[in-house]
């Protein structure tokens, strides 16, 4: 994904332009730039790399502007060069187009145009729009245009004929008051603030000016001029519409003293935790009474009488669905499945009456995950029978993503926004919500005793004071072992049960951040294959808690301790028979197993960390990843 911002109004763009970009960093740093009109001409300056290169470009340049929009970029077509960075312009150098999705049809596009004479200069989708644009708006002037405003009747015109997943911001030298923004399968927000405007591909560009916001839908563009903004569709209807007040705080997107923001995330963890039990949970709830110890805001036709669960997403958040598999079918005997969302799309699972289906995606923007709910959507809407239709369900972190749109009911994480591009605090809010999903759905169904709820909510409390005894006691000692991994090129993760989702997220984690090479494997699997990897310079890291597969996974550390590899082990506290397996300890309080993961990722969170920082890579915003993928 991209990101992109936009302002026009009565202060200096360029500044607010780098300003909102710093904060959309996380969403694309392989490129960048910004296009300013200033007294009729168009000024555009693009940087390979990330978004300091383009800041070291342009320092020192007075540029009065008040009208301009920038762009950080991940690329999808055309290799990360300034001639493929954003802005990207028409054959005159009038309009100038920032661009988050793809334009699949670009290459009829792009052929038609050259026929016309267009002059293209880079290799991506993009920059037949301003093309388009410019073709449009030449025709409608020499016709003499009848419209109010040519240039965005040009607009209009054009992103009628593109196809694909985008969001556009649009500037034209010759119309000084129109900032344009357009979108269709990928976000875009407006900021309305006092004689100014703003556009964002996320809220974090804008916060820092204006809580009052207005988020576009699908199939919708507007004009945002230094009086105010029009909203219209793609077919030129006027809509109204009402802006909404973020309940955000400027502090939330800031590192907070911390070196990386994944180190702050990771820290956040226990008030993550904390704000979901407080949100979902009755925590005072007593096995003698008559209410529910859940309240989740679901309607019983989305819960009551299931047959089956199944779950579809992608990265961590699939780590996440894993755990989240155990616990429902664990705690509520509900058969459950947990899939890509780009395998499900492809080859869905049959759907009974009787199955709900989850999304779940921290960002609600991402487009593999999206396409399986509409695949899934349509399938059920297909089959014109009512009682299926409710029975979908989000589990997000951005409760007004495009996710929203798809899924009738949703289950908000509250972690507060993540900058980081490696997932942690979202991924232990996920966890907590599947808790909560799991527990609802026992207590509906009577799979638990009310005493063995009572029980379960009162574990649950302890998670968050025991997260922090667990980053207190933890992360010098992980600082230090972190010194030992600095030329290591590979490295396996080994965990059993509800634990082997822990495993995988771990080898995500470092392979994410520190380009270390990491498998993660149900501890039982690695004798039929992955053993044949083991010597002394593969480190394995076991977790091995306390439960009905304990004495298993330490019996599988042993047997990598024979090939010579070096043992890490996430183990409980005080546990004499872990000291004697293992050679580096990574402890955490003891805890039942089925609410051990919300322990054992976070040392697994830390060694990552460490590593890739000893390794002196950028933590924040590691090579080829963006923060959510907005592609398929
Ligand atoms: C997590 O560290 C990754 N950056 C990535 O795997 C991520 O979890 C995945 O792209 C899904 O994102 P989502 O939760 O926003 O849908």
């Amino acid at each position: 994904m991209c990101g992109i911002v936009g302002y026009i109004g009565t202060r200096p763009a360029s500044d607010i332009l780098m300003e909102g970009l710093q904060k959309l960093e996380y969403r694309g740093y392989d490129s960048a730039g910004v296009a300013t009109v200033l007294e009729g001409e168009l000024h555009c300056v693009r940087a390979k790399g990330k978004l300091q290169n383009l800041a070291e470009k342009i320092e020192g340049q007075e540029n009065p502007a008040r009208l301009g929009i920038g762009h950080t970029r991940w690329a999808t077509h055309g290799k990360p060069e300034e001639h493929n960075a954003h802005p990207h312009t028409d054959t005159y150098r009038r309009i100038a187009v920032v661009q988050n999705g793809i334009i699949e049809n670009y290459r009829e596009l792009r052929a038609t145009l050259k026929e016309k004479g267009h002059e293209f200069r880079s290799d991506t989708d993009t920059e037949v729009i301003p093309h388009l644009i410019a073709e449009h708006l030449k025709h409608l002037t020499a016709a003499g245009a009848i419209e109010a405003d040519p240039f965005f009747e040009a607009v209009r015109l054009s992103v009628k004929q593109l196809e694909g997943a985008f969001a556009l911001a649009v500037i034209n030298a010759d119309y000084p008051d129109d900032l344009i923004v357009v979108r269709q399968q990928a976000p875009l927000i407006i900021g309305l603030g006092q004689g100014e405007f703003f556009c964002a591909s996320d809220t974090p560009a804008i916060v820092p000016h204006t809580r009052a916001v207005l988020p576009l839908e699908n199939g919708e563009l507007a004009r945002l001029t230094p009086t105010g903004v029009e909203v219209y569709t793609f077919e030129g209807d006027r809509l109204k519409k009402r802006p909404f007040s973020l309940n955000w705080n400027p502090i939330m997107v800031e590192k907070q003293g911390f070196k990386h923001f994944m180190l702050k995330e990771i820290y956040e963890q226990p008030g993550v935790v904390r704000t979901g039990l407080e949100t979902y949970l009755d925590t005072a709830w007593t096995s003698d009474r008559a209410t529910k110890p859940v309240h989740l805001g679901l309607p019983d036709n989305v819960l009551d009488d299931l047959e089956q669960v199944q779950i579809v997403a992608c990265g961590t958040s699939w780590h996440a669905s894993l755990v989240g598999q155990y616990l429902i079918e664990q705690l509520a005997g509900i058969p459950t499945r947990v899939q890509y969302a780009s395998e499900f799309r492809y080859s869905p699972s049959p759907l009974t009456r009787h199955t709900l289906t989850i999304g779940v995606t921290q960002s609600g923007e991402t487009a593999d995950t999206l396409a399986a709910l509409e695949m899934e959507q349509a399938r059920r809407a297909e089959a014109a029978d009512s009682a299926l239709m409710p029975r979908m369900l989000g589990i997000t972190n951005r409760p007004e993503s495009s996710l929203s749109r798809l899924v009738p009911h949703i289950i908000d994480t509250h972690a507060g926004i993540e900058i980081g591009v490696a997932a942690t605090k979202t991924f232990t809010a996920q966890v907590m919500a599947f808790y909560f999903l799991a527990l609802d759905l026992a207590y509906r169904r009577q799979t638990l005793t009310p005493e063995a709820i009572e029980q379960l909510i009162e574990d649950l409390r302890l998670l968050p004071a025991q997260i922090e005894s667990v980053l207190e006691s933890q992360e010098r000692y992980i600082e230090e072992l972190a010194h030992n991994f600095s030329d290591t090129q590979d490295f396996i993760y080994l965990g059993r049960g509800i634990n082997f989702p822990i495993a995988l997220e771990g080898a995500l984690k470092l392979k994410e951040i520190s380009y270390i090479h990491a498998e993660g494997y149900p501890a039982g699997e690695m004798k039929h294959g992955p053993i044949a990897l083991l010597d002394a310079k593969v480190p394995v890291v076991a977790i091995a808690m306390p439960g009905n597969v304990y004495e298993k996974v330490l019996s599988n550390a042993q047997e990598a301790k024979a090939r010579d590899a070096q043992l890490i082990g996430v183990v409980p506290m005080n546990d004499e028979e872990a000291e004697f397996t293992f050679d580096s300890l990574l402890p955490v309080p003891v805890v039942d197993e089925l609410l051990s993961p919300v322990l054992t990722v976070i040392p697994l969170q830390l060694l990552a960390y460490h590593i890739a920082a000893r390794r002196g890579l950028d933590v924040d915003q590691p090579r080829n990843l963006a923060k959510s993928v907005t592609v398929e």
